[in-house]
Parts: structure tokens; sequence; C-alpha cells
């Protein structure tokens, strides 16, 4: 029977993770009741002679992380990963900060990977490697003689070849997709971005739609984009709603309608132009002061690049300015808040707020957006503002959707979503949940599972891997 093998730079181990993202939040989810093993990074700095890799056993999952040594630390994840794959993929050519020692330290983890997964990996095990920080992983691995099926999944944006060649050495890193099997994006914009990229750049042999032959194999591209557990999610929120905490907070807003963004401390957010755009609100719609209360959560992420820290202090200074210029006595329109909070309090918030305010100027989903959705009450709903430019905006049209760039036009959506009719509320939402509900996270895993596993055999994919039939059935 094969066995899934997830790799992933993040790895939440169950009852330890206080720093699950969201791709490590969804391969969780996903892993829970299939079993397998889950393979990464285990968190920690260690110093050189301190560095260890070992194995948890939980149930039918067994959790194997390895440490990495400050110069890895720096040049892999500080470095090439964050301050130059990040940066570009989020199309941001301008903030990029290319060094050859920080792609040395990249291939080296990338190989570190390679070679504690060598020992580990069995003929028949399927691999399923997550995200920008280990796109050469699977070329290691076929360096090392493994021919097993192997998937990759980029969670975050891939953007057309006119920005991804601006990337020094783009020429050895983008064709290594090529080692996989499948290589599966978030829309349909991406993967046509990397189909072009593989016309263009590397001139493979089109065999169908998506399809690519190479010397070596037939590579696969597909949109997949993720989903979450949209009725778990939903049932969190009703339970939430009514804890202490969610409580306190609406008992605090005095009656004002709750606008919420919750998003880590990153540029590809969009939180200066957010707050920009609130502030125009106020402004053009004076009606609405002392009505509304915006409350972003925005944990600390990355803080020791450079970017990163400078945002800390700009954005509190944006938000401190609003609240300067028009907060009141009893009213402080913007509550800007930088510790992270639970899912469940999360979930309580979303439910209890009127408007949902979602608008990066780059994102490869975006999960807050759906987990606002699934967190509304359908008889009451409020209303979700999500950038264009968030993958989720290909699925959830019927959101507003907004130009993050256009504070103006941004400001005049917070107006229309405060006041939109329940019909229309009620509309809007029923569409939503619909996508969300159908494209869950569950859907998203058999989806991609079964397209990498799909190779012509006549034995399904969830029989390879051991586990009971499927509720999809087909390939789009
Ligand atoms: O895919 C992007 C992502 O890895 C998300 O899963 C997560 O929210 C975020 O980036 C985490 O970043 P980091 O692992 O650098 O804290």
């Amino acid at each position: 029977m094969a066995r899934l093998v997830v790799v992933s730079n993040r790895v939440a181990i169950p009852s330890r993770d206080n720093q699950a993202g969201g791709l490590a939040v969804a391969v969780r989810s996903l892993l829970k009741g299939r079993g397998g093993l889950w393979f990464g990074w285990s968190g920690t700095v260690a110093a050189q002679d301190d560095v260890t890799t070992r194995t948890i056993h939980q149930g039918d999952m067994s959790y194997v992380v390895t440490d990495l040594v400050d110069a890895d630390y720096q040049e892999y994840y500080n470095g090439f990963a964050n301050q130059v794959l990040w940066p570009i993929l989020h199309y941001r050519l301008d903030l990029a900060e290319f060094s050859r020692r920080d792609l040395s330290g990249y291939r080296r983890v990338n190989a570190h990977f390679a070679n504690e997964l060598h020992n580990l990996l069995q003929p028949d095990d399927i691999i399923w490697v997550h995200d920008y920080h280990l796109i050469p992983l699977a070329k290691m691995l076929r360096d090392r003689g493994h021919r097993n099926r192997i998937g990759f999944f980029l969670h975050i944006p891939f953007p057309p070849p006119e920005i991804l060649t601006a990337l020094p050495n783009h020429e050895w890193l983008i064709p290594q997709l090529t080692a996989y099997d499948l290589v599966g994006l978030q829309t349909d914009n991406d993967a046509g971005n990397l189909a072009r990229y593989f016309e263009n750049e590397c001139r493979l042999e089109k065999r169908g739609h998506l399809v690519y032959q190479t010397a070596e194999r037939m590579v696969r591209i597909g949109a997949f984009p993720i989903g979450i557990e949209t009725q778990e999610f939903s049932r969190l929120a009703r339970r939430s709603v009514r804890s202490p905490l969610v409580r306190s907070v609406v008992e605090s807003l005095a009656g004002r309608a709750l606008m919420i963004g919750v998003d880590r401390l990153d540029y590809s957010k969009g939180l200066a132009q957010r707050m920009d755009a609130f502030e125009r609100f106020l402004a053009v719609y004076p009606d609405w002061r002392s009505k509304v209360t915006y409350l972003q959560i925005t944990p600390k992420s990355r803080s020791e690049i450079l970017e990163y820290a400078g945002m800390e202090r700009t954005i509190s200074e944006a938000a401190g300015r609003i609240n300067g210029a028009y907060g009141e006595v009893a009213w402080t329109p913007i509550r800007y808040v930088n510790r992270a909070y639970s899912r469940s309090a999360l979930a309580g918030l979303y439910r209890a707020a009127r408007v949902g305010f979602v608008t990066p100027l780059r994102d490869g989903m975006n999960l807050v957006a759906k987990e606002y959705i699934a967190a509304q009450d359908a008889e009451d709903p409020g209303v979700l503002v999500l950038s264009r430019f968030a993958g989720a905006a290909a699925e959830c049209t019927a959101a507003i959707l907004v130009n993050p760039y256009d504070p103006e036009a941004v400001a005049t959506s917070i107006a229309h979503a405060l006041s939109m009719p329940l019909e229309e509320r009620r509309s809007r939402h029923t569409a939503l949940f619909q996508v969300i509900s159908d494209n869950d996270l569950n859907w998203w895993g058999e989806h991609f599972l079964a397209a990498l596993t799909n190779d012509g055999s006549s034995t399904p994919w969830h029989e390879q891997l051991g586990l009971t039939p499927p509720l999809f059935t087909g390939l789009a």
C-alpha cells in the first residue's frame, strides 16, 4: 500500500506548534485521519554540532523534522526564500535582494532535505512537496535515484515570465519543476503563467492542454484552488461567537458595526493601502463616523527581514494618525492589534463582523476570505470586500471585488458593504458559501492526489494510498 509523504518547510506537529500558518494548517487537516509521513524543518536553529533529525510518532502519522544552522536559516529561509522568491513571486521585483550566497544556502538546505528523505523513502511512496522553499527537491531526489510519483504545490502566486525572468538564475531554478510529475498552482492564471514559462523559456514539447514532455517524463500543470474545512469552520464560528472573548468585543463596540481584517504583517497584504482606503472612507462618508470600528489583527512575521521590520512602524503610525484625526473620546476608528489569536477566537470575530476586509496587493489564495464567508450567519450575513488580486477572487466572484491600489474605489466599496440590504447580503453569501463548500480542503487534496496518481494504471489513487473512496470521482 502506498504511503503519502508530505514535505514542507514548516511542519505543524499537533499540540506543539504555535506558528502554524495557512499552509501548515491546511496540510495538518489534510493528513488528519489519512496517516503518512510529514517531513520538514523543526523550526529550531541549532549550533552545527547540535543539529538533529528526529521522528515523532502520533497515531498513524510520523513527523520527521530536522534543524537548520544559523547560516541555513539566514541564507535559505530569510535570504533566498523570503527576500528573493517571496517578493518576485508576489510581483514585487523592487523588493528582491538577490545574492549568490543565499542561493547557495537554498541549494544546500534542499540537498540536506533530499539526503534525509533519501533514507526514509520507500519505492512506492507518493510524495507531495509544498511551496517555494523546496522547488529543487524533486530533481535532487531524482538525482539520488528515486522514481516515485512526486507532486509539487505552490501556495503563493506564480507571476508571468516577463516578471520571473528578472530573477537571477531563473534558468537554473524554474526548469527544476520539470522533475515533478504534477505541478499544482492556485488559479488558472498562475497555471497559464507557468505554462508560458515552460513553452517560451524551456521550449518544452506540448503534449496536450497543460501537459509537457521532457526527456525523462511527462509533466502536468494544474490549477487546484486550496480550500478550508468549510463545515467545521462554520460550526466553530457558531460556537465561538458566544465565547467570553467575542462577547466582550461585541459589547465594547456599543452597537457599532465591526469591520475586520486579519493578516500576517507582510507587504503583500496591502495594509498601508488598506489604512489609506479606510481614511478616505471616513473623510468621504462622515455619516459613518463613530458608527463603525475597523479591527485589524496583524501578527508580526519574518521580523528579521528589513522590509518587514520597517512595516511595523509604518502601519502602526498610519493607524495612530487616523485615530488621532478622526477618533473621539468614546470611539477609536481603528483597533490595530499585533498579536495572534486562536482560530476559534477569529472564527467568532468573523461572525460578529459586518464586513470582512481582505485587500492584499497579491495573494496566492487568501484563506481568511474563505474563513470569513464560512463563519457568517446565513440569515444575517456580513459582506466580504475582497481584492481582485487574491487567488480567492477567481472563485469568490459574489464578493465585492476591489482594486486595492485605488483607495477611493475601496472607500466606496466599504460604504456599499456597510449599507447593503439584507436580501442582497443573503444572495451573495449563498453563492459564496456554495463555492467554498464545493471546493473545500478535502476536495483540494483529493483532486490533487487523484491527478498525481492518475498514471493510467487500473488501481485508483485512493486504493494506492489505502484510503476509503473519495467524494470526488473525476478530474475537471
Ligand atoms: O504559502 C505561504 C506561507 O507559507 C503560508 O502558509 C503561511 O501563512 C506563511 O507563508 C508562513 O510563512 P512563514 O512560514 O515564513 O512564517
